[in-house]
Protein backbone atom coordinates (compact mmCIF):
# COMPACT_ATOMS: atom_id res chain seq x y z
CA UNK A 1 0.00 0.00 0.00
CA UNK A 2 1.68 3.42 -0.77
CA UNK A 3 1.53 6.71 0.07
CA UNK A 4 0.07 9.47 -2.10
CA UNK A 5 -0.70 12.71 -1.91
CA UNK A 6 -2.59 15.04 -4.48
CA UNK A 7 -1.40 18.40 -5.36
CA UNK A 8 -3.87 20.77 -7.04
CA UNK A 9 -5.03 24.68 -7.74
CA UNK A 10 -8.34 24.38 -9.33
CA UNK A 11 -11.58 22.09 -9.84
CA UNK A 12 -10.53 18.68 -9.21
CA UNK A 13 -11.66 16.68 -10.85
CA UNK A 14 -8.37 14.32 -11.54
CA UNK A 15 -8.22 14.26 -8.13
CA UNK A 16 -11.33 13.64 -7.64
CA UNK A 17 -10.97 10.56 -10.31
CA UNK A 18 -8.10 9.24 -8.62
CA UNK A 19 -10.84 9.19 -4.77
CA UNK A 20 -13.08 7.33 -6.81
CA UNK A 21 -10.78 4.82 -8.37
CA UNK A 22 -8.76 4.69 -4.51
CA UNK A 23 -11.94 4.07 -3.15
CA UNK A 24 -13.13 1.43 -5.71
CA UNK A 25 -10.21 -0.82 -4.51
CA UNK A 26 -8.87 -0.50 -8.17
CA UNK A 27 -5.09 1.35 -6.83
CA UNK A 28 -2.92 -0.25 -3.82
CA UNK A 29 -2.44 3.32 -2.53
CA UNK A 30 -4.47 5.89 0.29
CA UNK A 31 -4.36 9.38 -0.88
CA UNK A 32 -2.77 10.30 2.73
CA UNK A 33 -2.75 14.53 1.79
CA UNK A 34 -3.88 16.84 -0.32
CA UNK A 35 -2.36 20.29 -0.87
CA UNK A 36 -3.71 23.18 -2.48
CA UNK A 37 -1.77 26.10 -3.11
CA UNK A 38 -4.77 28.43 -3.75
CA UNK A 39 -7.47 28.53 -0.89
CA UNK A 40 -10.24 29.06 -3.09
CA UNK A 41 -9.64 25.81 -5.32
CA UNK A 42 -12.91 23.90 -5.64
CA UNK A 43 -10.56 20.74 -4.95
CA UNK A 44 -9.45 21.26 -1.58
CA UNK A 45 -13.59 21.82 -1.01
CA UNK A 46 -14.14 18.26 -2.29
CA UNK A 47 -11.14 16.78 -0.69
CA UNK A 48 -12.30 17.94 2.69
CA UNK A 49 -15.84 17.01 2.12
CA UNK A 50 -14.65 13.28 0.84
CA UNK A 51 -12.75 13.51 4.93
CA UNK A 52 -8.93 13.86 3.43
CA UNK A 53 -6.15 15.59 5.36
CA UNK A 54 -6.34 18.62 3.22
CA UNK A 55 -4.31 21.63 3.47
CA UNK A 56 -3.63 25.01 2.22
CA UNK A 57 -0.08 26.53 1.71
CA UNK A 58 -0.93 29.82 -0.29
CA UNK A 59 2.28 30.22 -2.34
CA UNK A 60 1.61 33.62 -3.18
CA UNK A 61 4.75 36.31 -2.60
CA UNK A 62 6.96 33.36 -1.55
CA UNK A 63 9.90 32.57 -3.47
CA UNK A 64 9.96 28.81 -5.03
CA UNK A 65 12.18 26.54 -3.47
CA UNK A 66 11.19 28.95 0.01
CA UNK A 67 7.74 27.27 -0.80
CA UNK A 68 8.57 23.85 -2.16
CA UNK A 69 10.35 23.54 1.01
CA UNK A 70 6.86 23.99 3.10
CA UNK A 71 5.15 21.02 0.73
CA UNK A 72 8.15 18.74 1.12
CA UNK A 73 8.09 18.99 5.04
CA UNK A 74 4.48 18.38 4.96
CA UNK A 75 4.45 15.09 2.49
CA UNK A 76 7.77 13.51 4.46
CA UNK A 77 5.63 14.28 7.73
CA UNK A 78 2.83 11.62 5.64
CA UNK A 79 5.76 9.37 4.60
CA UNK A 80 4.76 9.99 1.14
CA UNK A 81 5.64 7.37 -1.72
CA UNK A 82 4.64 8.94 -4.77
CA UNK A 83 3.13 12.71 -5.36
CA UNK A 84 -0.02 13.41 -8.12
CA UNK A 85 0.66 16.75 -9.96
CA UNK A 86 -3.22 17.27 -10.57
CA UNK A 87 -3.90 20.58 -12.28
CA UNK A 88 -1.09 21.69 -9.68
CA UNK A 89 -0.53 25.36 -11.14
CA UNK A 90 3.14 26.06 -10.17
CA UNK A 91 6.51 24.58 -11.32
CA UNK A 92 8.54 22.55 -8.69
CA UNK A 93 11.89 23.78 -8.14
CA UNK A 94 15.26 21.36 -8.75
CA UNK A 95 15.34 20.68 -5.21
CA UNK A 96 11.96 19.22 -5.17
CA UNK A 97 11.63 17.37 -7.66
CA UNK A 98 15.49 15.68 -6.69
CA UNK A 99 13.86 15.02 -3.56
CA UNK A 100 11.04 12.93 -5.24
CA UNK A 101 12.96 11.10 -8.59
CA UNK A 102 10.55 9.46 -10.60
CA UNK A 103 7.77 9.95 -7.81
CA UNK A 104 5.79 13.07 -8.95
CA UNK A 105 3.18 12.47 -11.45
CA UNK A 106 2.01 15.26 -13.94
CA UNK A 107 -1.30 14.88 -16.20
CA UNK A 108 -1.16 17.44 -19.31
CA UNK A 109 -3.77 17.59 -21.61
CA UNK A 110 -1.79 17.15 -24.81
CA UNK A 111 0.29 14.35 -26.51
CA UNK A 112 3.20 15.36 -24.65
CA UNK A 113 5.93 16.36 -26.26
CA UNK A 114 3.44 18.46 -28.59
CA UNK A 115 1.76 21.49 -26.55
CA UNK A 116 3.77 21.55 -23.69
CA UNK A 117 2.75 24.66 -21.01
CA UNK A 118 -0.08 26.61 -20.60
CA UNK A 119 -3.34 26.49 -22.51
CA UNK A 120 -2.50 23.16 -24.37
CA UNK A 121 -6.00 22.23 -25.47
CA UNK A 122 -5.70 25.81 -27.29
CA UNK A 123 -2.30 25.20 -28.67
CA UNK A 124 -3.51 22.11 -30.21
CA UNK A 125 -6.13 24.09 -31.49
CA UNK A 126 -4.46 26.70 -33.16
CA UNK A 127 -1.84 24.42 -34.72
CA UNK A 128 -4.45 22.64 -36.52
CA UNK A 129 -3.35 18.82 -35.14
CA UNK A 130 -6.17 16.57 -36.31
CA UNK A 131 -5.05 14.62 -33.07
CA UNK A 132 -4.36 15.49 -29.53
CA UNK A 133 -4.93 14.13 -26.33
CA UNK A 134 -3.75 13.61 -22.85
CA UNK A 135 -0.55 12.17 -21.43
CA UNK A 136 0.13 10.79 -17.54
CA UNK A 137 4.30 11.49 -17.33
CA UNK A 138 6.76 11.83 -14.46
CA UNK A 139 8.48 15.06 -13.74
CA UNK A 140 11.44 15.69 -14.13
CA UNK A 141 13.73 19.33 -13.99
CA UNK A 142 12.35 20.37 -17.56
CA UNK A 143 8.76 21.10 -17.95
CA UNK A 144 6.13 18.38 -18.75
CA UNK A 145 9.39 16.51 -20.39
CA UNK A 146 9.93 13.12 -18.06
CA UNK A 147 8.90 9.67 -19.08
CA UNK A 148 5.91 8.69 -20.06
CA UNK A 149 3.63 6.70 -18.39
CA UNK A 150 0.62 6.44 -20.50
CA UNK A 151 -0.55 8.81 -23.30
CA UNK A 152 -4.25 8.14 -24.86
CA UNK A 153 -5.04 10.09 -28.36
CA UNK A 154 -8.50 12.45 -29.09
CA UNK A 155 -9.57 13.35 -31.97
CA UNK A 156 -9.79 17.39 -33.17
CA UNK A 157 -12.85 17.63 -34.89
CA UNK A 158 -13.27 20.56 -36.89
CA UNK A 159 -16.10 22.09 -34.98
CA UNK A 160 -14.17 21.71 -32.26
CA UNK A 161 -13.72 24.93 -29.49
CA UNK A 162 -11.23 25.11 -26.76
CA UNK A 163 -14.21 23.98 -24.15
CA UNK A 164 -15.68 21.36 -25.95
CA UNK A 165 -12.08 19.70 -27.24
CA UNK A 166 -10.80 20.49 -23.79
CA UNK A 167 -14.08 18.49 -22.21
CA UNK A 168 -13.85 15.41 -24.59
CA UNK A 169 -9.97 15.50 -23.20
CA UNK A 170 -11.20 15.54 -19.94
CA UNK A 171 -13.01 12.24 -20.62
CA UNK A 172 -10.09 10.22 -20.69
CA UNK A 173 -7.71 12.30 -18.23
CA UNK A 174 -10.01 10.62 -15.52
CA UNK A 175 -9.15 7.11 -17.09
CA UNK A 176 -5.52 7.62 -17.49
CA UNK A 177 -4.35 9.15 -14.53
CA UNK A 178 -5.81 6.45 -12.06
CA UNK A 179 -4.06 3.93 -14.71
CA UNK A 180 -0.47 5.46 -14.26
CA UNK A 181 -0.72 5.75 -10.39
CA UNK A 182 -2.40 2.17 -10.55
CA UNK A 183 1.01 0.92 -12.62
CA UNK A 184 3.48 2.66 -10.53
CA UNK A 185 2.33 1.85 -7.28
CA UNK A 186 2.18 -1.68 -8.72
CA UNK A 187 5.79 -1.61 -9.23
CA UNK A 188 4.79 -2.91 -12.73
CA UNK A 189 6.95 -0.91 -14.94
CA UNK A 190 10.51 -0.49 -15.66
CA UNK A 191 12.81 2.88 -16.90
CA UNK A 192 15.60 2.82 -19.35
CA UNK A 193 16.32 6.34 -20.96
CA UNK A 194 13.43 7.79 -21.13
CA UNK A 195 11.28 4.87 -22.12
CA UNK A 196 9.37 3.26 -19.37
CA UNK A 197 8.23 -0.22 -20.43
CA UNK A 198 4.76 -1.52 -18.85
CA UNK A 199 5.23 -4.96 -17.56
CA UNK A 200 2.03 -7.39 -18.02
CA UNK A 201 -0.10 -7.74 -15.27
CA UNK A 202 -0.03 -10.95 -13.59
CA UNK A 203 -2.70 -13.69 -15.01
CA UNK A 204 -5.29 -14.19 -11.91
CA UNK A 205 -4.80 -16.64 -9.68
CA UNK A 206 -7.48 -18.92 -10.27
CA UNK A 207 -6.81 -19.15 -14.15
CA UNK A 208 -3.87 -21.96 -12.70
CA UNK A 209 -1.68 -20.50 -15.72
CA UNK A 210 0.55 -18.45 -13.28
C1 LIG B 1 -6.50 19.27 -16.42
O1 LIG B 1 -7.04 19.36 -17.71
C2 LIG B 1 -5.02 19.01 -16.47
O2 LIG B 1 -4.65 18.15 -17.53
C3 LIG B 1 -4.49 20.39 -16.69
O3 LIG B 1 -5.26 21.20 -15.83
C4 LIG B 1 -6.55 20.63 -15.71
C5 LIG B 1 -6.87 20.49 -14.25
O4 LIG B 1 -8.21 20.08 -14.10
N1 LIG B 1 -3.09 20.49 -16.38
C6 LIG B 1 -2.24 21.24 -17.09
O5 LIG B 1 -2.58 21.92 -18.03
C7 LIG B 1 -0.80 21.14 -16.63
N2 LIG B 1 0.05 21.72 -17.59
P1 LIG B 1 -8.73 19.48 -12.73
O6 LIG B 1 -8.39 20.51 -11.64
O7 LIG B 1 -10.20 19.36 -12.91
O8 LIG B 1 -8.05 18.17 -12.49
Amino acid sequence: MKNVAVLLSGRGSNFLALSDAVNAGKIPARIALVVSNRPEAPGLQHAVERGYKAICIPSRGIEREAYDRLVVKELQAENIDFICLAGFMRLLSGWFISQYPHRILNIHPALLPAFPGMHAQEQALEWGAKVTGCTVHFVDEQLDHGPIIVQYPVPVLDEDTEETLSARILVHEHEIYPEALRIVCEGRYTIEGRRLIVKPEPLPAELGLG
